[in-house]
């Protein structure tokens, strides 16, 4: 299968999950959506009040800074990924709780899987802790690190630049990393394939390793 039908597959499932009590209070469960073949993928929190109306991630006033974020390292919603860690909304936007998060946890690895993004950039404390565990986003916010044979990043949630200014600018000083950080994980990604792989005939034969991750 292909990495779309993959992510449609699991949109499908997730759209109909009844797996925690999350269930029980959603209008719409949010998926994720964006490029199949996206090179970086955006993890949040969960749904708010109008994600959970449309079926659709950030795309409330949190989403609305996300897109001026990607704005402003030229990436459109088109070029990347976006989802969460629990796809339904918690009541009154409560924290997702450690059983929630665990019963959707497989929606997101199989996500990544299928994704096999080359940058993950954790939104908000909570898809932090999966990558980089028990650290303060206060001290790793904005600093990338190998895992798995990708680059993680950390981030403040955007939700919270708009609660607390001062946060915003180091937000969107973060984000400014991204560009660099994608070109790093590229090198890296070019590093990976066996020597015999890039000695080979490159003009006639592209290793099929470059093709897939446009
Ligand atoms: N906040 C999130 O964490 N995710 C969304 O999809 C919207 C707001
Ligand atoms: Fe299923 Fe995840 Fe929604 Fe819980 S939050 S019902 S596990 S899709």
């Amino acid at each position: 299968m292909s990495s779309e039908e993959i992510l449609q597959e699991i949109a499908l499932e997730v759209s109909t999950c009844a797996s925690c009590k999350l269930c029980k209070g959603r209008t719409k469960a949010v998926p994720g959506e964006g490029n199949a073949h996206a090179r970086i993928l955006f993890i949040g929190e969960g749904p708010g009040y109008h994600e959970d109306k449309q079926a659709r991630p950030f795309v409330g006033p949190a989403g609305q800074f996300l897109d001026e974020l990607l704005a402003s390292i030229n990436l459109k919603r088109s070029d990347v990924f976006i989802t969460n860690v629990v796809k339904c909304r918690p009541p009154n936007n409560r924290d997702p709780e450690p059983d929630e998060m665990a019963a959707c946890n497989d929606y997101l690895d199989r996500q990544i899987a299928a994704l096999q993004p080359q940058v993950i950039v954790t939104l908000g404390r909570f898809s932090m802790t999966k990558f980089f565990g028990s650290e303060r986003i206060s001290s790793i916010h904005g600093r990338a690190r190998k895992k798995d044979g990708r680059i993680c990043i950390a981030m403040y949630h955007p939700a919270a630049g708009l609660h607390r200014a001062e946060l915003k600018d180091t937000i969107r000083q973060d984000f400014k990393k991204i560009p660099l950080i994608i070109a790093e994980a590229e090198r890296l990604a070019a590093e990976q394939p066996p020597k015999v792989v890039v000695q080979k005939k490159k003009e006639e034969e592209p290793p099929p390793q470059q093709l897939s991750l446009f």
